[in-house]
């Protein structure tokens, strides 16, 4: 089963690598050749029924994974459950999804334009978590959505890839701070999302994050060719809880400023 999920993860990886080249460089820099594990990977959905939450999870569950907790993102109109593998080198994975019924009406229509599109069995198809936007959709629909949520937008944009994967700071043979990483990061000239701070959390959360700015890539879009934001590159390193085992949860108020590493800068 462990090789089944390596695998998949191989697959996720080389499609997010595609659009997202910075993180294969970083990955290299920090590294040193050398595997890099993986703290989490990031996936966003729309809370419609044929792909929602747990649409996504079912394709991690048939490999072993569990749910383990939930997390609720009001501003953004968003919630969120997490899963971990027994296997501890494998990532957690976060997955999001919209609450489109919360959107205007014509953004809701387009939404759901999109989904319709698209084949009844398409969240059981092996190659689905990194199969991207198999939908069509127009710049123009694009930046409706872009002026209601930059979130729904970039999943209209690119659909199932990884949003992010995250280097765990923890399992870095070199690195012992986010504060080092940050540094080869930036001197490695790479802009990293400073809101609300480089660092998000602390020791106290037991969980401190940052992340890239996402790259750019060029989406093929119904009426026009346009560079827009694509996906980036989050570290992670986790603190140890009183009974001396990492903090394995993620911090919402954290979280809810990652998600901005897709926005335009
Ligand atoms: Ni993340």
């Amino acid at each position: 089963m462990t090789i089944a999920v390596k695998s998949l993860f191989e697959n996720i990886w080389n499609n997010y690598v595609e659009v997202t080249p910075s993180a294969q460089k970083i990955h290299q820099l920090l590294g040193s050749g050398d595997d890099i594990i993986n703290d989490h990977v990031a996936y966003r959905t729309f809370n419609i029924e044929k792909i929602n939450l747990d649409k996504l999870a079912a394709q991690l569950i048939k490999l072993g994974y569990q749910e383990c907790n939930q997390y609720q993102f009001e501003a953004k109109k968003l919630d969120a459950k997490h899963f971990e593998h027994p296997d501890s080198t494998l990532p957690k994975v976060f997955i999001s999804q919209l609450q489109v019924e919360k959107f205007s009406s014509a953004a809701q229509r387009i939404i759901h334009q999109l989904v319709d599109s698209l084949p009844d069995d398409i969240s059981e198809r092996d190659d689905f978590l990194y199969s991207g936007a198999t939908w069509q959709i127009s710049h123009s629909d694009y930046l409706t959505l872009l002026e209601e949520s930059e979130y729904a937008a970039w999943l209209a944009a690119w659909g199932y890839r990884a949003n992010h994967f995250t280097v765990s700071i923890n399992a870095l043979k070199n690195y012992t701070s986010i504060e080092d990483v940050n540094q080869t990061v930036k001197t490695g000239g790479f802009k990293l999302n400073s809101t609300g701070g480089e660092i998000k959390g602390d020791k106290i959360v037991k969980l401190e994050q940052s992340s890239t700015m996402a790259d750019k890539a060029v989406v093929n879009f119904t009426d026009n060719n346009v560079e827009i934001p694509s996906c980036f590159y989050e570290f992670a390193q986790r603190y140890p809880l009183a009974n001396g085992e990492l903090y394995s949860g993620f911090v919402a108020a954290s979280a809810d400023k990652i998600f901005e590493s897709t926005n335009a800068a």
